[in-house]
């Protein structure tokens, strides 16, 4: 009797992944949450902030933070990350970031 149970429960445990099929999976990502804002130099902003990870990082930051906080923020990348950024692209960017964020 034991036997014939474990047979009958060891049979489920098998068949039960066979049953139930994983569903496909879908879902629908946040619109633009992986690009840049549109401004001026948002073409220097992608092309040297989006080397590492996407806007996403920028866009969680509190708004209206201003110039000082998205300058300190851009120099940060570059001493503690090595992002590779000139220093004419750096301003640029902090400006864009400042006036768009
Ligand atoms: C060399 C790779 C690299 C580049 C290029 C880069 N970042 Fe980052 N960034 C990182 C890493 C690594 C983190 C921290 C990730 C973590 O903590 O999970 C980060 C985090 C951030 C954060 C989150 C807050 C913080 O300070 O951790 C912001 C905002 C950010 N980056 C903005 C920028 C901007 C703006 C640029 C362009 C000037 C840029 N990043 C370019 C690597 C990079």
């Amino acid at each position: 009797m034991k036997h014939v149970f474990r047979t009958a429960l060891a049979a489920l445990l098998l068949a039960a992944p066979l049953a139930s099929p994983a569903a496909p999976v879908t879902y629908a990502l946040p619109d633009e949450s992986a690009t840049f804002r549109p401004g001026p130099g948002v073409e220097t902003a992608e092309s040297n902030c989006g080397a590492c990870h996407s806007a996403d990082y920028i866009e969680y930051q509190p708004p209206g933070m201003g110039a000082d906080f998205w300058s300190a923020e851009v120099t940060k990348m570059i001493k503690v990350y090595g992002a590779p950024i000139s220093e004419e692209d750096a301003k640029a960017i902090a400006a864009y970031l400042a006036a768009t964020y």
